[in-house]
């Protein structure tokens, strides 16, 4: 039996696949490669030290998919695959609503085709909106997104609910992440952004290595202790552990089951900044720009109930995220090879 990750070349997918591999558990990996590099695929190898299977495919292809349920034993599946930069879902909103959710109903129904009824779904703390104050807590309302992207998760997060009402036989997990960074301990995987990082951690890193000049802080009059935004960073180590823990749940019972994938501690930019400089004895020259369109000032979860039900937490503090992004982006100031 394995189980079949979606988006599994990415950079959460590609460190789950590790631990996934790593705790005994048989992955197929599928991905249309739009977000990653082939090359992903021999340093998961590498790590791992075995062969697995690799389908290149997009989740929008009904047949492509069959395939892979005709070809391979696969019993549950982690969906990773999407697209996720925020301001470019503004930009391109019917790009985003098709590959993340029409590709979703692909999934779904051939899974449904095909008899497996196991998913653990990428969502995000975005769900949680405008309107929840932190620390949030699955019990939260969520909705009030303000993007095109937060929108297609949140509308996931509907269609997977709406999916257990219908047949109570599947298992759905729904894992909101919250900021994930950080990268694999030996140095050769980790997050390779395209183009201009959206992202603070890839932002730092690039300045670092000497690909930008200097970081923009967007805004420092938020109401935080010292005026920047405030965030819980989660290695994304924690992160595919916690992957790990969601397959053995919706693998052992059926249910509609919701965590939070976070530390609980919430850092700000310049926090982030300092511990970056300490983790990588370089400064960050950085610039106090305005807020950015869509942010909030405060984004923390309350992560006791993964701990309660998953017995998963985030072991992982914010200087070994920096370590570890460093080591990744100096090792690799390219990132994955073509
Ligand atoms: P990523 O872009 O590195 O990985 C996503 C992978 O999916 C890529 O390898 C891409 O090529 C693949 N993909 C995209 N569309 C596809 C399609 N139609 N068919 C097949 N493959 C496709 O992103 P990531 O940071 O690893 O994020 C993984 C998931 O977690 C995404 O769904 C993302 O929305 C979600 N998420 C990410 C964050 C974050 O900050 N990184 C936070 C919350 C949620
Ligand atoms: C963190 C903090 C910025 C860049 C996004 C998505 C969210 C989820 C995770 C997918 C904020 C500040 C950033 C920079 C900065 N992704 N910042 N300069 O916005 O919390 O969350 O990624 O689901 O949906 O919205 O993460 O890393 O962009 O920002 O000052 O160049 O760093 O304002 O306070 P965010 P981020």
């Amino acid at each position: 039996m394995s189980v079949l990750v979606t988006g599994g070349l990415g950079y959460i997918g590609s460190h789950t696949c590790v631990e996934l591999m790593n705790s005994g558990v048989d992955v197929v990996v599928l991905d249309n490669l739009y977000n990653c590099k082939k090359s992903s695929y021999d340093r998961i190898k590498a790590l791992v030290g075995k062969d697995f299977k690799f389908y290149e495919c997009d989740i929008r292809d009904r047949e492509g998919m069959s395939k892979v349920f005709e070809n391979e034993d696969i019993d549950s599946v982690i969906h990773f695959a999407g697209l996720k930069a925020v301001g470019e879902s503004v930009q391109k909103p019917l790009e985003y609503f098709d590959n993340n959710v029409n590709g979703t109903l692909v999934l779904l129904d051939v899974m449904r085709q095909y008899g497996c009824k196991k998913i653990v779904f990428s969502s995000s703390a975005t769900v949680y909106g405008m309107n929840n104050v932190s620390p949030l807590k699955e019990d939260m309302e969520v909705g009030g997104v303000t993007n095109p992207y937060g929108r297609t998760k949140y509308m996931i997060e509907c269609i997977l609910k709406d999916l257990y009402t219908s047949d109570n036989s599947w298992s759905i997990c729904l894992l909101r992440y919250f900021n994930p960074i950080g990268a694999h301990k030996s140095g050769t995987m980790g997050e390779d952004p395209n183009g201009i990082p959206n992202n603070l951690m890839p932002f730092i890193t690039q300045v670092a290595i000497g690909k930008r000049e200097k970081l923009n802080v967007f805004g420092n009059d938020y109401a935080t202790k010292d005026g920047t935004g405030i965030r819980d960073y989660i290695h994304v180590v924690d992160l595919a552990l916690g992957h790990v823990k969601a397959v053995e749940k919706v693998r052992g019972e059926e249910g509609l089951f919701i965590y939070n994938l976070g530390t609980g501690v919430g850092y700000s930019v310049l926090d982030v900044v300092k511990a970056f400089e300490k983790a990588s004895g370089v400064t960050i020259p950085y610039e106090i720009c305005p807020r950015r369109a869509g942010d909030i000032a405060i984004c923390y979860s309350d992560p006791h109930k993964a701990l309660t039900e998953l017995n998963w937490k985030a072991e992982r503090g914010l200087e070994e995220m920096c370590e570890d992004s460093w080591r990744w982006q100096s090792q690799n100031p390219d990132g994955y090879p073509d």
